[in-house]
């Protein structure tokens, strides 16, 4: 091969996977599908490799392929092209390159794992690699509690040393993040490997096996914000996080009795009268509020109906209807979801409700 030209570099997402830490929503939806300031949060990822400068996109999928092909399609809208790997049940993260084998060919990849949300992009990483091109490259972070993650010993030049899976006593503050990237050194791994204590082929463990044959392995320090979206207050944290940077923009109407505070997003055909709405907040498409507070850090997606109510740092997903409550907090409802009073009020009220949930508030 000439010497300056750029190698090809693909991209490996990762979206099969249970998401049973986010039921009730996992049982109609794909958890990378789940929208942080109403977009999924899949987007955000789909978005940052098309802006690391690749186009030719992996996408591994299994129970939910079809929600995810019918969100994603074709991946032009991203600037990307998108092809589809089946994987027929969730063996792993190691098992997702073993099966995209043909699609990756000798290329080298970024593989990354579509419930991560990054907030500073990927493309200082893929720079990184592409300068320096180690056999295999991870991107770590430091966490408080770095036991529920891969974890990584680095050695004084910037190598792994030792890398080791959720380890119940860590060696290092460093968590592995879900931006891997990859030259076909993998492949030899990922068949050497045999399954975890969970079942599963550990990426984790193939890297190990590459280091073990005294290949080069380096990582990359991710410092800007970094959220393995898994569970309910991980989605409301990453969407507080991603509304932080929201602008304030009217593409909607707000009437005269209504007052917006500080940075709102209102979508355009979302109607707003007599409310309060503090931001920051974004009011979707379509969606009427009248009579209500919404408070900072809140996402109504579209088709919404928000009735006097009071509401805040929660996420309410498509369609759904919040009637008479007071207050609701720290909270995600579903699609199609009706939130209506009872006769007595409570004081507050904190609900993880699935789609076409039916509440009645006491
Ligand atoms: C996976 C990896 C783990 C990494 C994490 C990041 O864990 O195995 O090393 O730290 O993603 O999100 P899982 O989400 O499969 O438990």
């Amino acid at each position: 091969m000439s010497g300056n030209q750029p190698r090809a570099l693909k991209a490996l997402v990762l979206s099969g996977g249970a998401g049973t830490r986010l039921r009730p929503f996992t049982h109609t939806s794909a958890k990378q599908l789940v929208p942080v300031a109403n977009k999924p949060v899949l987007f955000y990822g789909l978005e940052a490799i098309a802006e690391a400068g690749i186009t030719e996109v992996g996408i591994i999928v299994g129970d939910t392929a079809e929600e995810i092909r019918e969100a994603v399609g074709d991946g032009s809208t991203f600037g990307l092209k998108v092809t589809y790997i089946p994987q027929t049940a969730p063996l792993g993260l190691a098992h997702a390159v073993l099966i995209a084998r043909e699609y990756l060919g000798d290329d080298d990849f970024l593989m990354y794992l579509g419930d991560n949300f990054i907030g500073g992009g990927m493309t200082g990483l893929v720079d990184e690699f592409r300068a320096r091109r180690p056999d295999a490259q991870v991107a770590v972070t430091r966490v408080a509690d770095p036991r529920a993650f891969g974890v990584a010993e680095l050695g004084p030049d910037g190598r792994v040393v030792a890398l080791e899976e959720k380890p119940a006593e860590p060696r290092s503050d460093l968590a592995l993040v879900g931006v891997y990237l990859f030259t076909a050194a993998v492949h030899e791994a990922v068949r050497a490997i045999e399954p975890s204590a969970r079942g599963e082929l550990e990426i984790t463990h193939a890297l190990q096996w590459l280091i073990d044959q005294r290949h080069d392995v380096r990582a990359g320090l991710l410092s800007g914000y970094w959220k393995d979206t898994g569970s309910v207050a991980d989605m409301l944290e990453v969407n507080r996080a991603v509304l932080e940077q929201t602008e304030a923009r009217v593409d909607g109407e707000v009437d005269a009795e209504s007052e917006l505070v500080g940075r709102v997003r209102i979508e355009r055909g979302a109607r707003v009268t007599g409310s309060r709405i503090v931001g920051p907040a974004v009011i979707g498409p379509d969606t009427v509020v009248s009579g209500s507070y919404v408070g900072p850090f809140t996402s109504i997606s579209r088709d919404c109906r928000i009735t006097d109510s009071e509401i805040e740092f929660s996420i309410v997903l498509d369609g759904s209807s919040v009637r008479g409550a007071r207050r609701v907090h720290a909270s995600i409802i579903g699609r199609n979801v009706e939130v209506t009073p009872a006769p007595r009020v409570a004081a507050a009220h904190r609900l993880v409700l699935g789609d076409h949930s039916k509440v009645q508030l006491p």
